[in-house]
């Protein structure tokens, strides 16, 4: 005799009832625009040209710090609710889908590849509405290659995320992490001392020399 067949469950997530248009009409204007942008006078500008990438960033809403730069190839959804800090680099092939704003502070490196992804769907109702939650990337940080950065985490000053790393928690400051998912490693510093030593080297050295 054949054993009975088990029904699947029923489907729970409804996507015919997902809301086809989740943004105001602002935004898919300016998308619009910035994405035509972004596939011409972007993407094919010259690698050094940061200065013209910014300057078409800034008209498009985005913070972008002194020294702060972009490469031709760098993806962002909405320059609008990008902040950058002064001398920090997105590199090639950056996304940065910041559903939700990204800030990133000054000094950071965000190294080839990297996926900053701002934004989920709230599963638990079957209609998937959007969350737009935001990415903190705090100063002197390194987000080494093809890592993911998932929505709501803050990555703390000085800490490294390793190489194709899936953070999805807050990587607390001056830490190394990496893995999938990331865990901590160790701290990127003996001690605090270590960092003041080398922040400070250029203005205290002169004093020590003195002294
Ligand atoms: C994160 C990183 C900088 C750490 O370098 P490091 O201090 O020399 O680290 P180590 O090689 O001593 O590794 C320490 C431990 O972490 C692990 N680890 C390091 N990076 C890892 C990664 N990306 N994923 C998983 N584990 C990793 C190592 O396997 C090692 O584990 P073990 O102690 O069990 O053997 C480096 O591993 C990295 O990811 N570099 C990426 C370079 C890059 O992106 N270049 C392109 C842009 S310029």
């Amino acid at each position: 005799m054949q054993p009975p067949v088990a029904s699947p469950p029923p489907i729970f997530q409804r996507c015919d009832r997902c809301a086809r248009y989740p943004y105001r009409l602002r935004e898919y204007l300016g998308r619009a625009l910035w994405e035509i942008v972004q596939a011409t006078l972007i993407r094919y500008s010259p690698r050094r040209a940061s200065g013209w990438r910014n300057a078409w960033l800034r008209l498009f809403g985005a913070t972008m710090h002194p020294g702060s730069a972009i490469r031709p190839t760098t993806r962002i959804w909405h320059p609008w609710l990008l902040e950058v800090g002064a001398h920090t680099t997105l590199a090639d092939g950056v996304t940065v889908y910041n559903l939700g704003p990204v800030r990133i502070g000054e000094h950071s490196v965000i190294s080839q590849d990297v996926y900053l992804c701002a934004g989920t769907h709230d599963y638990r109702q079957p209609h998937l509405p959007l969350i737009r939650s935001p990415i903190v990337i705090e100063g002197g940080v390194w987000v080494c290659a093809r890592a993911f950065i998932g929505p709501g985490v803050t990555l703390g000053r000085n800490a490294i995320v390793g190489a194709c790393s899936v953070v999805m928690r807050d990587v607390r400051t001056g830490m190394i992490v990496a893995g999938n998912p990331a865990r901590e490693v160790r701290p990127r510093f003996e001690a605090e001392l270590d960092v003041a030593d080398e922040t400070d080297a250029g203005s205290h050295r002169g004093e020590r020399q003195a002294a």
